[in-house]
Order: C-alpha cells, then sequence, then structure tokens
C-alpha cells in the first residue's frame, strides 16, 4: 500500500515566542522540521510539508504546499498535493521533532487491519486529571476522570486517504472546532485505534517544552 505524510509546519508558534515560525526554530543544531522529515522519508513512500507563508525551504524528495490560516487548512492543502497512488496518508505535526521510525512503523501496522479508519499514536496519561470550573475567582472541581482510561493523543495519526477526504471537506466551522483531525473521524462514527507511544514524542508547545527536547534529542544522540 502507498503511503503519504504530511507534516504541517504552517504554525506561527506564539506560545513558545520564537522569533521565526517554530518549524524551524534550531533544535540540536537543526531546523526543528528536519528531525521528523528525516524519520519519514525513511519510513513513507512521499512526504509533503505544508509551510508558513514566505518561507522558502526544499529538501529532496519533499513536496511543499502553502499552509493555511488554521491547522485543519494546512492538512487540507498537502492532502491536495498528496500523490494520486496513496492510500494510507500520514498526517505529522512538525512541532512534534522526537518521533522515530518505530513509532511510525506501529501506526502502520495497526492500519493492517481493514476495519480501522484511524490509526493514532498516544501515551498513557500519568497525572490524576480532574475538571473544574472557575467560579467566585476560585477554580472548583467538579469531578475526578478515572485515569486509567485516558491517553494523550500525539501525531502521527494514519487514516485511510477516502476517510480523511471526507472529514476534511466539512464545513470550516465545524473542523475549526476539532483538536486534531481523529477526533472527526470519531464524530464521523468511524473507527479510531490508539497505537501506544513514548511520552518522550512530545510537542514543542512553549520553552520548557523545547529546553526538554533538546535535552532527549541530545541524550538519544550520544
Ligand atoms: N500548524 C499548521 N498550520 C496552522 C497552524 C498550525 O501547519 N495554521 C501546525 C504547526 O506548525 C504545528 C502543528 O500544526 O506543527 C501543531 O500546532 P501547534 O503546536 O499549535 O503550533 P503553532 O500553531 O505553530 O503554535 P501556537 O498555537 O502556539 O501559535
Ligand atoms: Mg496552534
Amino acid at each position: 500500500t502507498a503511503t503519504v505524510a504530511l507534516v504541517v509546519a504552517a504554525g506561527k508558534g506564539e506560545r513558545l515566542g520564537s522569533d521565526g515560525p517554530k518549524a524551524f526554530v534550531v533544535l540540536g543544531g537543526r531546523p526543528m522540521l528536519r528531525w521528523s522529515l528525516e524519520v519519514l522519508r525513511a519510513t513513507v513512500d512521499d512526504v509533503v510539508v505544508a509551510l508558513p507563508a514566505d518561507t522558502p525551504f526544499a529538501a529532496d524528495g519533499v513536496r511543499t504546499v502553502p499552509g493555511g490560516a488554521e491547522r485543519s487548512h494546512s492538512v487540507r492543502n498537502a492532502l491536495a498535493a498528496a500523490p494520486a497512488q496513496a492510500e494510507l496518508v500520514l498526517v505529522h505535526d512538525a512541532a512534534r521533532p522526537l518521533l522515530t521510525a518505530a513509532i511510525v512503523a506501529d501506526c502502520l501496522a495497526a492500519m493492517e487491519d481493514p476495519s480501522v479508519d484511524a490509526a493514532i499514536a498516544a501515551a498513557a496519561v500519568t497525572d490524576t486529571v480532574k475538571e473544574a470550573d472557575r467560579v467566585d475567582g476560585q477554580v472548583r472541581v467538579a469531578g475526578t476522570l478515572d485515569r486509567s482510561r485516558l491517553w494523550a493523543v500525539q501525531t502521527p495519526q494514519v487514516f485511510r486517504r477516502s476517510v480523511l477526504e471526507r472529514v476534511l471537506a466539512q464545513p470550516d466551522a465545524v473542523l475549526a472546532a476539532a483538536t486534531d483531525d481523529a477526533s472527526l473521524v470519531e464524530a464521523a462514527g468511524g473507527t479510531v485505534v490508539l497505537v501506544p507511544s513514548p511520552r518522550t514524542n512530545l510537542k514543542v508547545t512553549t520553552p520548557e517544552d523545547l529546553q526538554l527536547a533538546e535535552l532527549l534529542l541530545t541524550a538519544r544522540e550520544a
């Protein structure tokens, strides 16, 4: 089965507060985007990257498209540029530079079951998670969730192409409300399975995440 990876790299990185776009912040001596690209070029057939406006970027064997205003628009632009033969589509955030070939392989393997519409990387939650409401200047606990059923979702998220195309064709308001692509498939009644992945496949969101990613990459290279 032909596979394509869509790497979304078009975000601004406002919470990181970097000078330029987050995907180009230097991490372990190279732009963050390069780390996951290297893994994906070795594990899937084709790669499409959605880039921020006015950000020139070229890498061997990688197609590029302009990103959109919202993450889902960036995914949609990249999908439109995917080779026609690709039946499995892997979506990955450039903000997760600690991706490994093993994580990609595990997600693709989970798609071998024909009843599965999407297979997504996730780590079991280790913190106790409470729901709370802001009331009169306090944050009042409403309840505690059952941790044994909670998973923190990551990318990669792998989809059957027809399924991803269908959910991304929905109106912008529907797409904007979703914080990941798999939730659109869930809402459409599709079957989504979790693929256990290390917590180290973290998303660089804040300056502390960047420090942690740097430490983990350095430790890995050593
Ligand atoms: N992304 C994108 N297009 C957008 C918004 C986000 O391609 N319009 C990508 C980011 O580049 C990132 C991934 O989606 O790789 C996850 O988004 P997030 O971590 O929120 O990154 P940013 O949007 O860049 O960060 P922030 O929300 O802090 O501005
Ligand atoms: Mg964002």
